[in-house]
């Protein structure tokens, strides 16, 4: 079995306290492991994006353990929990979530950068990143001057810089036509046949397909895992 690259254990996320209490997750749990591609399905509300922002130590859970490569996000402070954000984690949202003053170039290279890597270096790793999505010839474009198709292959490009070795997608393919969809999941996939974790947040059965593996969650805890079996069998008896 590869190398578990993120570990959530019995995790809860309550938000606010006393009757307006939500509890968004109720000990969930679940492993990605290196090399895999993990599809979350559920119905809105179920917790969802939750548990990718908790997997990714945007927000903090209010009990239980995230790991991430063997380190326990909880139990590190503000300043380290970014840079294992910035070092191990990249983050890929349905709205494009680029730097409009910033070329893609520049977009790629800002995690880099903020984490200390020296400018030359930041672009050279920002180039290579560009080029395995695709768009190499569009790295002094702006965002504005391009297609949402492009946009998202320059915020699959900034996800996956430095060799970061978990990829979290929440509906990365929610502002795209079928077509463009359909090549940022190959790009997600190509990813993790080369060795990264990736889980990816769909609400299409069809984009779930590109998983190994489904994970559904429902009232809030993971209610299934289809562990081995095919996909397509489990999407055919009607789980998603
Ligand atoms: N900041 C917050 N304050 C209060 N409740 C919240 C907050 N964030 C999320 N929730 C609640 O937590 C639950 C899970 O929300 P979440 O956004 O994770 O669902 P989701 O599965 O991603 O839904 P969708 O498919 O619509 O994106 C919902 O009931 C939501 O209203
Ligand atoms: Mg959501």
């Amino acid at each position: 079995m590869n190398a578990a690259v993120l570990r959530l254990s019995d995790v809860h996320r309550v938000h606010g306290d006393g009757e307006a209490a939500v509890h968004a997750l109720r000990g969930v749990s679940f492993t990605a492991y290196a090399g895999e591609l993990v599809a979350v399905m559920g119905p809105s509300g179920s917790g969802k994006s939750t548990l990718l922002t908790i997997a990714g130590g945007l927000d903090q859970p209010t009990s239980g353990s995230v790991e991430v490569e063997g380190t326990d996000l909880v139990g590190l402070g503000q300043a380290d929990r970014a840079r294992m954000r910035r070092t191990s984690v990249g983050y890929v949202f349905q709205g494009f979530n680029l730097v409009p003053a910033l070329t893609a170039a520049e977009n790629v290279a800002l995690p880099r950068e903020l984490d200390g890597v020296r400018s030359g270096k930041a672009r050279r790793d920002a180039l290579a990143a560009l080029e395995e999505v695709g768009i190499a010839d569009l790295a002094d474009r702006f965002p504005d001057d391009m297609s949402g198709g492009q946009q998202q292959r320059v915020a699959i490009a900034r996800a996956i810089v430095g060799e970061r070795r978990l990829v979290l997608a929440d509906e990365p393919t929610g502002a795209l036509d079928t077509e463009t969809g359909e090549e940022i999941l190959r790009l997600l996939r190509a990813r993790c046949d080369a060795g990264a974790a990736g889980v990816l947040v769909t609400h299409e059965a069809r984009h779930a397909a590109w998983a190994d593996r489904v994970v559904f969650l429902r009232d809030r805890v993971v209610v299934d895992e289809s562990g081995s079996a095919p996909v397509d069998d489990l999407l055919e008896a009607g789980h998603a």
